[in-house]
């Protein structure tokens, strides 16, 4: 993996208008619209970097495949793991209260997350709330205490196992506020413009396509809707070996984007007010996730907050 290269969101915005990103740079004003490791797809557009580069349909799909394949294990197994060997922190430990705990089924909480949503995302009384990569429906049915009868929570993961799990989470509670949905983030099977707030715990880092993910968000978020996001983040070049390890990727390590590149992501998807806040105390339980793999070091956990105009 190459080491990541800045890209500034102001050239950018600059070179062409925002919603118009997608398609306005001419292969050659690229290279000075998005920098010289955009224009390796050629093409227009500005392409993202290291991080989310994959190189094929190919690649993508075998990072996909490994991903559903994970949580489906995860989902069946009694304890759950984020990481290759070790469980994630548990829920306290990322600042979920006992209380938290106490109101969802022992289920809902397979200590798969990498920080808490719940705590930038301000959720009100009557507001719409989407969780991308809704696990066994932790957040959502925390969320769905939140925004009371007349709001409404959508959950939406590609793997079978999780969404049957949710919903037996969702029934066990009498939650009927809440609905899980079997798709991918990339394509959320979701309207245009009806979502107050997007939240995510650990998640994005495992999407081939990052930044199609957070143009998906951006297209489902009402005007002044926002996205409050906990995930992984790379803060030093990944090593090489890691970076291919599809192990490494199902475990959220691998598929961490460089902070620089992920304010660049949500700047292009259209979103204002992006600010990501890198933690340095995930390093704590991020370093029993591949025990001896040092990968504290490289990645940490951090919130993603960024509104949209
Ligand atoms: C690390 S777990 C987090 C689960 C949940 N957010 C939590 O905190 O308990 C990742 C979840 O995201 C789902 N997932 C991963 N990539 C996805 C994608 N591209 N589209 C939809 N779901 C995805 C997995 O199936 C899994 O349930």
């Amino acid at each position: 993996m190459q080491a990541p290269e800045r890209v500034d969101p102001q050239p950018v915005a600059a070179c062409c208008p925002v919603d118009k990103q997608s398609n306005c740079c001419a292969p050659d004003a690229k290279q000075a619209c998005c920098g010289p490791a955009a224009t390796k797809n050629g093409g227009c557009g500005c392409e993202p970097k290291s991080g989310e580069f994959v190189e094929s349909a190919a690649a993508g799909e075998a990072v996909r495949s490994a991903v559903r394949e994970h949580y489906s294990q995860v989902a069946r197994a009694v304890t759950g793991c984020c990481g290759g060997a070790g469980c994630n922190a548990s829920s306290l430990q990322l600042g979920y209260s006992e209380r938290d705990l106490a109101s969802v089924p022992a289920s809902a909480d397979l200590g798969l997350g990498c920080g808490n949503p719940q705590a930038i995302a301000a959720i009100r009384r009557g507001e719409s709330v989407l969780d991308l990569g809704s696990g066994a429906g932790f957040d959502c049915l925390l969320a769905a205490r939140q925004v009371g009868p007349e709001g409404r929570v959508v959950g939406v993961d590609m793997t079978p196992a999780m969404i049957e799990k949710a919903r037996a989470n969702a029934r066990e509670v009498g939650a009927a506020n809440v609905e899980f949905r079997l798709g991918e983030i990339e394509h959320l099977p979701v309207p245009d413009a009806c979502t107050d707030v997007v939240i995510s715990n650990c998640v994005v880092n495992l999407s081939p396509e990052k930044s199609q993910v957070y143009r998906e968000a951006f297209r489902v978020l009402r005007p002044g809707g926002r996205v409050a996001i906990s995930d992984v983040v790379a803060t030093q070049p990944l090593p090489p070996q890691v970076a291919a390890d599809l192990a490494a990727h199902a475990g959220c390590i691998a598929g961490a984007t460089p902070v620089e590149e992920l304010r660049s992501i949500l700047t292009l998807a259209g979103f204002c007010d992006v600010r990501v806040v890198v933690r340095p105390e995930s390093r704590v339980f991020i370093r029993d996730w591949i025990p001896g793999s040092g990968a504290e070091a490289y990645v940490a956990s951090a919130t993603i907050e960024a509104t949209k105009p």
